[in-house]
């Protein structure tokens, strides 16, 4: 018998050694047969007494090797099927599942309204140009014909760096405009959206801090019969097929002559006739032919080139396509106002 017992052992090693569990259910299996109350080893540790005396240490030593074989066996199987387990589950997809919130960002209004306008003129070949916001008097004020004694010149209306009379914040985005030109040769179609700054208080109606978007076209022939079509384009393209425009003479140093254009809107309720003062004309942008002055300053021959430029806020236009009535509101980055408004107009 005892012999049967040292080969009983023997077989039980090479069987748990020889053992795979694939699923839980056989790992259950393993358990009950090795390791459970009623397992099969039981039986050998009761053969202890019919062991010869000089040999029961050393079966008692094997027999305990077998148990923590099983034992650890046992480990092994089931974190090994634990983990494949949780791995299968991040594979398999419940389509029950709640999706989890996904949060989409929106574009800023003054963004979508910039690229819209920006969409419009690069159709008809303009080539957007972007510039920096802090310049030196030449390029913001000289170069455009803006006199030294101009009061948009001063500290009340101009951000000047600290301790510098010749650098500061761009007041408008015709710096631009010298920018290029002193650095391309005609023809130039360019449109410079961007950000500029104003000595201003900060109220419903204007900031310290709003964006433009300047268009230049310089080249042969170019006439005032060539600008005011492609203003209409624009405005048509941005107010709809039937808009009409006017344009009414103004005064700006680096333009002549020059003009401000306004697309007709309409009176048909209270609030058309307070945003036109009861005109129901609205001021868009600012534009006119390039002083000859300003081709000069730049080295641009006169005799050969002529030009058209124009400015336009985006904040006011942001603010009748969207019904926003304080400027603010633009600046103040408040979640709660920011996602109303989608990825494109
Ligand atoms: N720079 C002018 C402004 O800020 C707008 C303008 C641009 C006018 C180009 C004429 C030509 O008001």
């Amino acid at each position: 018998m005892s012999d049967k017992a040292w080969d009983q052992i023997e077989a039980y090693i090479n069987e748990i050694e020889n053992t795979e569990c694939s699923d839980m259910q056989a790992l259950e299996q393993f358990r009950i047969r090795f390791l459970g109350s009623k397992n099969i080893l039981k039986g050998l540790f009761s053969e202890i007494r019919n062991i010869e005396n000089d040999r029961k240490k050393e079966y008692g030593q094997k027999l305990n090797d077998l148990k923590s074989l099983a034992e650890t066996k046992f480990q092994q199987f089931q974190s090994l099927l634990k983990k494949s387990e949780r791995e299968g589950s991040k594979k398999t997809m419940d389509m029950s599942l709640p999706a989890s919130p996904f949060h989409q960002g929106s574009r800023h209004p003054v963004s979508l309204v910039m690229n819209r306008i920006i969409d419009i003129f690069e159709k008809i070949g303009f080539v957007v140009s972007e510039e920096r916001e802090i310049e030196d008097d030449w390029h913001n004020f000289t170069a455009m014909n803006t006199p030294e004694d101009h009061p948009a010149r001063d500290m009340q209306d101009t951000f000047y760096l600290k301790n510098s009379v010749t650098n500061l914040l761009r007041t408008h985005t015709s710096s631009v405009q010298s920018r290029v030109m002193t650095s391309q040769e005609p023809p130039i179609r360019i449109i410079a959206p961007g950000r500029v700054y104003r000595n201003e208080t900060i109220s419903a109606r204007s900031h310290c801090q709003f964006h433009q978007v300047e268009g230049l076209f310089i080249d042969k022939n170019v006439s005032f019969a060539d600008m005011k079509q492609t203003l209409l384009y624009f405005a048509r393209e941005m107010y709809g097929p039937d808009t009409k425009i006017r344009l009414r003479p103004s005064y700006f140093p680096f333009t002549e002559p020059s003009a401000e254009m306004d697309v007709y809107w309409g009176l048909k309720d209270e609030i058309d006739y307070r945003i036109t003062k009861g005109t129901g004309w609205l001021e868009i942008l600012g534009c006119g032919m390039v002083d000859p002055n300003v081709l000069i300053n730049c080295n641009i021959d006169p005799e050969i080139y002529t030009g058209f430029a124009f400015g336009m806020g985006i904040e006011r236009q942001a603010m009748l396509k969207y019904n926003i009535s304080d400027i603010r509101l633009l600046f103040e980055n408040d979640v709660r106002f920011l996602k109303q408004f989608s990825s494109v107009i």
